[in-house]
């Protein structure tokens, strides 16, 4: 670059001081000597082409220009340099070594339960079912007797569940609910007259035994349509449009005959077990009989339906409690239920 000698003066000049700045306080110093608003020397020089005779104006305004982005990427560079040597002697000095790539944040995401829980509730909303809620803490009324499990009814065995322990004349009557239908009555009682058509989500509490497909703490969402003219037909309609929706259509799905003392009929609704495929191996997630039970349904009994103050002679009703684990565990073919509450990262972040 061919410079004039007063500009090739300036440059040696700053170029020389850049190069003995040692920190960001001599850079900002350079920077004010050079390149000040009022007094930078560089400035100076760019404000006088103007007072230049107009025939060296041109070439000595485009020299002046040229050398003033000269220094400026000199500065860059010589900032630059300057981060890089302090990281340097950050990572070489300390124990710590800032140039490490940082830890990724784990991020949090919905448990496996969670997720399917929300599909199956979409299915159904989208069947026209709205979604209500029960407690959790219920009375034994609500859970036993208000669904025909009087006190003296097997089924109280079966699921004698964690009581609380507050006695109402030298009685327990508090509990853990062990199923979701006491929401049958709780949205009949509530509901004045049909249609009602409603899927109720829930934990529910067992005495049970834990094994590959059961847990004493299991999730439900119990399903009611009741209006006039429903037919066990429309249960069977609605619960195979749920499981085309969550499984895809070639699952395989079986209804049993079975009993709830709340329902007549009564029947079980099972998948076909996604382990063995029914080929007749010992099989521990089906226990051999390559079918999977994921819910009890069934016709609403005609009491219950009386009870809520409908004429059960126009009015019926179908029911359903499905297990959310169960289906959760036939979705992505996982071999034991307990894993879902054993709070094993590795296992909840394949979800
Ligand atoms: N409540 C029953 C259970 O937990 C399931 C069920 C619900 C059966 C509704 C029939 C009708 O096993």
């Amino acid at each position: 670059m061919s410079v004039e000698p007063s500009l090739e003066g300036l440059r040696e000049e700053a170029l020389a001081a850049l190069a003995s700045a040692s920190n960001e306080a001599g850079l900002e110093q350079w920077r004010i000597t050079f390149f000040g608003r009022q007094e930078g020397r560089m400035t100076a020089l760019l404000r006088s082409i103007k007072d230049r005779p107009v025939d060296e104006r041109a070439s000595f305004g485009a020299n002046a220009n040229r050398l003033k982005q000269e220094l400026e990427g000199a500065l860059e560079a010589k900032q630059q340099d300057l981060k890089d040597a302090a990281l340097k002697a950050l990572s070489t000095d300390s124990a710590i070594d800032v140039t490490l790539p940082g830890r990724p944040q784990v991020l949090g995401r919905l448990h496996p339960v969670t997720q399917t829980m929300r599909d199956c509730l979409k299915a159904f909303g989208d069947m026209g079912f709205r979604v209500a809620e029960g407690p959790e803490v219920e009375w034994d009324r609500y859970n036993f007797d208000g669904v025909r499990i009087p006190e003296d009814h097997p089924a109280r065995d079966m699921w004698d569940t964690i009581w609380v322990n507050t006695l109402i004349e030298g009685k327990r009557h508090m509990l853990l609910r062990t199923h979701t239908s006491p929401n049958q009555v709780r949205v009949l009682e509530r509901t004045p007259a049909p249609p009602v058509r409603v899927v109720v989500p829930g934990k529910c509490y067992r005495q049970e035994a834990t094994d590959a497909t059961h847990e004493w703490m299991l999730t439900q969402i119990e399903g009611l349509a009741v209006d006039q003219g429903v037919r066990m037909t429309d249960l069977k309609g609605v619960l195979y449009e749920w499981s085309r929706q969550m499984f895809g259509s070639d699952r395989k799905i079986i209804f049993h005959h079975s009993y709830f003392p709340f329902v007549e009929p009564g029947v079980e609704m099972a998948i076909d077990c996604f382990i063995c495929r029914g080929d007749g191996r010992a099989c521990h997630t089906c226990h051999g009989t390559g079918w999977i039970e994921i819910l009890g349904a069934g016709m609403v009994h005609p009491e219950i339906i009386e009870t809520a103050g409908y004429d059960s002679s126009r009015v019926t009703g179908f029911a359903f409690g499905l297990g959310v684990e169960r289906v959760a565990l036939l979705r992505w073919g996982i071999e034991d239920i307990r894993n879902f509450y054993a709070n094993d990262v590795r296992f909840l972040q394949q979800f």
